[in-house]
């Protein structure tokens, strides 16, 4: 992977930091994007990348960070859809669905949907000329309930047949699309109620295979990875044929 370049959205920390220092040590040059600026440019710093502000709600402010990105470093190899937040923040209390306020619900439509959509719009015409990858962060969350947060579940269920459907339309194209589904990984958005010392993932654990999904990974492909087993392809309901 030794000078490829990556862009990453929300990678000051957690899921998409760990990424960003596994792509570093495999040699590829990484943009650092996201709304930390204070966190995401240290992080760029010891990396050797580069941060680039970025809110992924914003379509001016991603098509302006992967043209940052291109003229910075080159057109990116590897695109990380990675930004991602639950209906409330970290810390307060969960919301039956009538109580989630309409500003809630934009929000994480705006983060978890949009920014992905707008990702994907600003980077495949610049990266279909040398060909790669984009992997999209969903979660476990897209095929089962989670009661605690359904808007949260409903926008990770839409991310598995958003990119199942736009890689099936890419088929054959120079720039595979797939998912990885984590399950519990020790970062600032799980809830304290799911932090049990003995499922919850280590960052690096599941880096290591969005960096494989990246560099390996099918077109289409939707990995589901939960800590001390084996990733394993979850594989789509054929139901129109
Ligand atoms: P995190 O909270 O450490 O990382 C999320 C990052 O996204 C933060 O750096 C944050 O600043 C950034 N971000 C938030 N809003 C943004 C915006 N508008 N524009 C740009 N960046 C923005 O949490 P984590 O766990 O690393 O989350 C990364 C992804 O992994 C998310 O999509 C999350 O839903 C997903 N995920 C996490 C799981 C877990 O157990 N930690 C499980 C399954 C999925």
């Amino acid at each position: 992977m030794a000078d490829k370049v990556a862009l990453i959205t929300g990678a000051a920390t957690g899921i998409g930091a760990a990424t960003a220092e596994r792509l570093s040590e495999c040699g590829v040059r990484v943009a650092v994007c996201d709304i930390n600026e204070e966190a995401g440019a240290k992080l760029a710093e010891s990396i050797g990348g580069i941060f680039i502000p970025c809110d992924v709600t914003d379509y001016d402010s991603v098509q302006a960070a992967v043209s940052s990105c291109t003229d910075q470093l080159g057109v990116p190899d590897y695109g990380h859809l990675n930004a991602g937040i639950m209906t409330v923040p970290t810390g307060d209390d969960f919301l039956a669905i009538e109580d989630v306020s309409l500003e809630q619900y934009k929000r994480i439509i705006g983060v978890n949907l949009d920014g992905v959509f707008y990702g994907l719009k600003a980077l495949l015409p610049v990266m279909r000329g040398r060909g790669g990858a984009v992997t999209i962060t969903a979660s476990v969350a897209a095929f089962g309930m989670l009661p605690i947060d359904p808007l949260y579940s409903a926008t990770k269920h839409a991310l598995v047949g958003f990119a199942r459907s736009i890689a099936g339309a890419n088929e054959g194209g120079s720039v595979r699309v797939n998912v990885i589904c984590p399950g519990v990984v020790d970062t600032a958005i799980v809830p304290d109620s799911f932090r049990d010392a003995a499922t919850i993932m280590p960052p690096s654990e599941l880096a290591a295979e969005v960096v494989d999904l990246l560099e390996n990974g099918a077109n289409g492909e939707v990995r589901a990875k939960v800590t001390g087993k084996s990733a394993f392809v979850v594989p789509p309901v054929d139901v129109l044929s």
